[in-house]
């Protein structure tokens, strides 16, 4: 089998942003979000030439292995921010059935929610043809039989998602983002909530500020080594008044330790 191909020396996901995290962030130092050796990870055909790999994932009682490869985000590791968003986002409802993984990479969240919830059908989507086929390849590994990929252009405008899991592509710059978030939430089902992962350095208040000027709900259910969780409603959702209330005030997060208390999302926090 080929070798790793380690991150090139000196990130340059985090170089390219300007509030980059401070070198003594533990989390950003254990996972560096890598880009490609060349290229972006989120090109439709990554430059980087092709390095296939297999990592081991421990996660919620479960041991994974996903194939990865280069050319298609944190190819060696589960990134620490999709880590968080799997271990504490709110577990399905039973009448959450249509979920949606924007931007699904080589899949991680599409396969741990599928395998977690056999009744949902999940949606995996992303513009990058590796990842696709990627995902594809590691929800029939890890036997997720209720994960299908998808090109965005390929899903119906007029789909509708009771869960949305993404840890965003801050990469493609802020115009790109709120595009890309403007177009997806505006998806979500009546009731329906969306859980983004998204570093403090990386723009997370913005985004929030972002968000609550379009008139989407959004709290902050756990704040954690600079990641924040953010619960987003559907615009002038009236009945999501808090974080977590959604249909079912029942709903915990999955289990990760230390989770700060949901809050509406406003400033800077730790
Ligand atoms: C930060 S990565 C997260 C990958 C994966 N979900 C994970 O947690 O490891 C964001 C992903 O969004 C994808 N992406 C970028 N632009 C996109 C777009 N317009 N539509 C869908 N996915 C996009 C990228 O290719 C990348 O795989």
């Amino acid at each position: 089998m080929a070798e790793p191909v380690v991150s090139p020396a000196g990130d340059q996901y985090l170089k390219a942003e300007p509030a980059a995290p401070a070198a003594s962030d533990p989390y950003l130092k254990a996972e560096p979000a890598s880009p490609t050796a060349s290229g972006q990870y989120f090109e439709a055909e990554p430059a980087a030439a092709t390095a296939p790999r297999t990592i081991a994932v421990n996660i919620a009682g479960m041991s994974l292995r996903f194939a990865t490869d280069s050319g298609v985000f944190s190819p060696d590791r589960l990134d620490a921010g999709t880590r968080l968003l799997l271990l504490e986002a709110p577990p399905l409802d039973a009448d959450e059935r249509s979920v949606l993984d924007l931007g699904c990479g080589w899949g991680p969240i599409a396969c741990v929610t599928g395998l977690r919830s056999p009744a949902a059908e999940v949606l995996a989507v992303d513009v990058n043809e590796r990842a696709l086929r990627l995902t594809a390849l590691n929800a029939e590994a890890n036997g997720a039989d209720n994960v299908t990929v998808a090109r965005p252009h390929e899903v119906s405008p007029t789909r509708r998602f009771d869960r949305i899991l993404c840890n965003p592509p801050i990469r493609i710059g802020k115009t790109g983002l709120h595009a890309l978030l403007a177009t997806w939430l505006d998806r979500l089902a009546p009731g329906g909530r969306a859980h983004l992962v998204v570093h403090r350095h990386l723009g997370s208040d913005s985004l929030v500020r972002w968000l609550q000027q379009r008139e989407h709900k959004v709290s902050r259910l756990v704040s954690r080594s600079g990641y924040r969780l953010l619960e987003v409603q559907p615009r002038g959702d009236a009945e999501a008044a808090t974080g977590s209330g959604h249909r079912s005030p029942s709903t915990q997060p999955h289990g990760g330790a230390e989770s700060d208390r949901a809050e509406t999302a406003g400033g800077e926090g730790p």
